[in-house]
């Protein structure tokens, strides 16, 4: 039976005014916006301020507020809001990535003992239903895979930098213009957004609990001219895309900007867009596109996880409960293109190399790489590494390996 649901929001940034701006839009739903705690006091704001409080209590220990909606910035704050909010018998959506990605297992955890649900669809790809998807409708499905774009941002500058010729700058300027980028976009730029937003899909998808800092990454900031040039030359784009593979037991998974061909899924796939495709046994390959940032796609999102708390809906988290033995694993190589001064370039640490050239002053490869290697070369500056079109991650046996790639 649908309740009519009491909501306190913490946070009245882009998300938040998107969800004040959907909620209103949308008549039939019975959620009511009774505080918005905020933190800046000298902010002024287009709603009533009595809508307004400074002091989290007025949520976190008002009997009549059922649902916590947390839409603030800071990952340590936005934890304790949730423990303390279960704690007090609230149900709590978020749409804290970084926040749900660092502590996901004492999360699922903290909703079994306090029997209270956490939603966090706005949390992955925004507009996307990717969560609810994965927990529901490939209940019974055997994913092996799921592989897509991830964070809007990044993808809102490509198009722009490769489609309209604009400056990296100019486009990263206006993807904070426009809400798309975090507060601090080195967490899109370098990749780290989406390696949350990886983490949580690996496990829905899997059932596997992964730190994001266990996922390698490389983000847009690697890309270097001459890869612009190479992909304009070919007629690819580059994209950042990740990606989890099951295989022998094993999850790995790799966050990497990646050469496309016109045939690949994400190749159309533009501006703030994101796209998953998910591979399972008997539905095969199913790919999502949806906005995956902004304020009304994410307020959507959010909107949506409410409307679920009306008919009491929750993440079982099957996968996890089936208990399936997954463990996860940088023991894979991957095909790519990279770029190195003469002084980096060591043709060692390659398991094979397919072609190599020299030219204005940089050694050109491609060919296959573990993904410890590719870790390795993650902070030496000008080294630029992209995949190649139609790479994949190949899991390997650590004893095939020569030495120096183990
Ligand atoms: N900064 C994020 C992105 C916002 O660009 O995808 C949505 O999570």
């Amino acid at each position: 039976m649908k309740k009519n649901l009491q909501l306190g929001v913490f946070g009245f940034g882009c998300v938040g005014q998107g969800l004040y701006h959907v909620l209103n839009e949308t008549k039939g739903l019975k959620a009511e916006i009774r505080k918005i705690v905020v933190k800046n006091k000298s902010k002024s704001r287009p709603l009533p301020a009595d809508l307004f409080s400074f002091d989290r209590n007025d949520i976190l220990t008002n009997p009549e507020i059922d649902v916590v909606v947390e839409l603030i910035d800071d990952p340590v704050a936005a934890f304790e809001i949730l423990k303390e909010a279960l704690a007090n018998g609230k149900a709590v959506v978020t749409a804290n990535k970084r926040m749900l990605a660092d502590n996901l297992e004492e999360i699922y955890r903290l909703q079994q003992v306090y029997g209270k649900p956490v939603l966090y669809e706005g949390a992955v790809c925004a507009s996307i239903p990717i969560i609810r998807n994965l927990e529901e409708y490939y209940d019974n499905d055997l994913i092996s895979s799921i592989e897509g774009i991830m964070n809007g941002s990044t993808n809102y500058i490509l198009t722009k930098v490769m489609e309209e010729k604009k400056s990296y700058a100019e486009s990263l300027r206006q993807a904070q213009d426009l809400g798309f980028a975090e507060s601090d976009p080195t967490l899109d730029v370098r990749g780290y957004d989406p390696s949350f937003k990886l983490a949580i899909l690996i496990a829905h998808a899997f059932g596997v609990f992964v730190s994001p800092d266990q996922i390698i990454r490389f983000g847009i900031d690697r890309l270097s001219q001459t890869d612009l040039d190479f992909a304009v030359k070919n007629n690819l784009n580059i994209r950042l895309v990740g990606r989890a593979l099951k295989q022998n037991g094993k999850i790995y998974a790799l966050l990497a900007t990646q050469f496309v061909s016109n045939t690949h899924p994400l190749f159309g796939v533009r501006n703030e867009y994101n796209a998953v495709t998910v591979t399972g046994a008997f539905a095969e390959k199913q790919t999502f596109i949806g906005k995956g940032a902004g304020s009304y796609p994410t307020g959507s999102a959010v909107l949506s996880d409410i409307s679920a708390l009306t008919y009491d809906y929750r993440y079982e988290y099957k996968k996890i409960l089936q208990e399936n033995g997954l463990t996860f694993s940088n023991d894979a190589a991957v095909e790519i293109l990279a770029s190195f001064k003469p002084e980096q370039f060591r043709e060692e640490d390659f398991i094979e190399i397919k072609e190599r050239k020299s030219s204005s002053g940089l050694i050109t490869v491609r060919g296959t790489v573990v993904l410890n290697r590719l870790q390795s070369w993650s902070d030496l500056d000008g080294v630029s590494i992209v995949l190649a079109p139609e790479a994949a991650l190949i899991p390997f046996e650590a004893a095939i390996l020569q030495p120096s790639a183990s």
